[in-house]
């Protein structure tokens, strides 16, 4: 079976067929899954079941290397996956049961709400994140994601000339800090702000893309409020409904996003009721933005 890709939408976003997401991949497969992500940005995976932690973290490796484990804020009775190259993106405590609306870990988790890039808050961040849907809620909880190439590609010259060597700062004490979520001390050290360029040009195509993230909250060399400013006004404009696509999760659905052209957020749902249970493996993209050209 030879890999296949039915895009969403020209050039963002396809499902892929001919892969068996569960099984050791050859290398012309794990080559044509890679050069698809190049396309598209956004790959989906049809499987009838959720893959185990083995499974997934095997599929995974094709594409790099893990990220190492980091700083997370957890639920009140601890963690649910022990595993520390799984991201738990549910709604669940460490016993399996719905976090009360209060809990640390689900104020956390409704920050993945707002549009960003995973990990755009570690000095070397995210390349891919690979999320898999174990459980879902009857309805609401789709995943949303935004075309940052496309996005770049739309904006006047005046405005590309203006942030090509821009260099923002991210942290999550701008993203979740801007949700209100209190911070302990040591977290405040942990989240120290790093520095990200704004414009990056993908080491295999060539094209520039916008690296923008909820975790953005300053630009290096300006004042805070003019940073705000811009920075907001790029994410409203490379979210425009023309750059965004949509997935409505099934069970054992597989969706695999490059965080270096892409941005994603999770949509509502009735998070006090239902369960919902994703689980993401991340892959690091090796390198710092800043020590990359920009051109
Ligand atoms: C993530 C994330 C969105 C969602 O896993 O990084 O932002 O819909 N998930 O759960
Ligand atoms: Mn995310």
């Amino acid at each position: 079976m030879s890999v296949t890709f039915t895009p969403c939408r020209p050039g963002f976003g396809a499902e892929c067929t001919g892969v068996d997401i569960s099984q050791p991949l050859t290398a012309e497969q794990a080559a044509a899954v890679d050069a698809g992500m190049d396309r598209f940005g956004v790959l989906i995976f049809r499987h009838p079941v959720p893959l185990t932690t083995e499974q997934q973290v095997t599929f995974t490796l094709n594409f790099g290397e893990q990220e190492p484990p980091y700083t997370q804020i957890q639920a009140a009775g601890g963690v649910r996956i022990a595993d520390p190259g799984i991201s738990d993106i549910s709604n669940l405590g460490p016993d399996g049961s719905i976090l009360s609306g209060d809990d640390r870990k689900r104020m956390s988790g409704l920050g993945n709400q707002l549009w960003h890039s995973d990990s755009s808050y570690k000095a070397i961040p995210a390349r891919y994140s690979l999320l898999n849907a174990h459980v879902l809620p009857p309805d609401g909880g789709d995943t949303q994601f935004a075309d940052m190439r496309a996005a770049y590609d739309a904006l006047h010259a005046k405005m590309k000339a203006r942030i090509e060597d821009l260099v923002c700062e991210h942290s999550r004490i701008f993203s979740k800090g801007t949700l209100g979520i209190p911070f302990t001390e040591s977290e405040l050290r942990a989240f120290a702000p790093v520095r990200q360029r704004l414009v990056r040009t993908h080491p295999k195509t060539g094209r520039k893309s916008l690296f923008l993230s909820s975790h953005a909250g300053r630009i290096l060399g300006w004042p805070a409020p003019e940073a705000q400013i811009l920075i907001r006004e790029l994410t409203e404009h490379a979210t425009q409904r023309e750059f965004v696509i949509s997935h409505t999760w099934k069970v054992g659905d597989l969706v695999m996003w490059d965080n270096r052209t892409t941005m994603h957020r999770a949509r509502p749902y009735d998070d006090t009721v239902f369960p919902r249970d994703l689980r993401r493996t991340t892959v690091t993209d090796g390198v710092m933005t800043v020590a990359q050209m920009a051109a």
